[in-house]
């Protein structure tokens, strides 16, 4: 099935604050409070709306590569959200494309995100360490999690950490803290 997607809008506020919520489940309040808080950081929303009910929604934010010559804009991708109800139906799927095409589009060199390898893997992500990148969360993102997609304006010296908003650290959600990230480590130990 294809979804049309389009951008958010501010009208859409509450609707999406709840598509996250609902779709983040047990961190869902916390998820829907950092799209909520990014503020001037945010580049870009997208929706996917059916008869009048947003299904799903995905944020684009700005952050930046420390690299030796100067800081690099580069845009985040995350939350990545579907209604618990319509999940499995393509909606992620055609949120991603369409986040790509816009993170393409607005001429930044590079998209991250931290997230599934076998999700975003298949979606046109690839491993950003073996891009020369560091994640935010030096010692807490599982290798395999922390992807990008590269752009024509990338260029060599274009290499460093990845450097979040502060945002991500007051929700403490830059990296993964164990349990979780042990599980995840050892769920994506096949693909190191
Ligand atoms: C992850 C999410 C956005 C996917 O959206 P969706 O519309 O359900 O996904 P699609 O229909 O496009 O794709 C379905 C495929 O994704 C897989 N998938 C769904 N969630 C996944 C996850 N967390 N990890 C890995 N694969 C996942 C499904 O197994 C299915 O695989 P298949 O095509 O091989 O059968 C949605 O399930 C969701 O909102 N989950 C809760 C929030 C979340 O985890 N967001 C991502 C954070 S990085």
């Amino acid at each position: 099935m294809s979804f049309e997607v389009r951008p958010e809008q501010p009208a859409d506020r509450d609707d999406v604050l709840r598509v996250i919520a609902a779709a983040f489940d047990d961190h869902g309040e916390v998820v829907a409070d950092i799209w909520a808080t990014l503020g001037h950081h945010k580049r870009a929303g997208l929706v996917v709306e059916q008869g009048g009910h947003v299904l799903g929604h995905v944020g684009l934010s700005r952050a930046w590569v420390d690299a030796r010559p100067a800081l690099v804009e580069v845009w985040v991708l995350s939350p990545l959200s579907v209604v618990p109800e319509r999940q499995n139906q393509g909606i992620g799927t055609a949120l991603v494309a369409a986040a790509v095409e816009t993170a393409r589009e607005s001429g930044v060199p590079v998209l991250f995100l931290e997230g599934s390898p076998f999700y975003y893997g298949a979606r046109g992500f690839e491993r950003a360490d073996r891009r020369g990148f560091l994640p935010a969360a030096l010692e807490r993102s599982p290798g395999a999690s922390f992807q990008c997609v590269c752009f024509d304006g990338l260029e060599d010296w274009m290499r460093g950490q990845l450097i979040y908003p502060d945002t991500w650290w007051t929700h403490d959600s830059a990296g993964l803290r164990d349990p979780r990230l042990a599980e995840l480590e050892e769920r994506f130990d096949s693909l190191e």
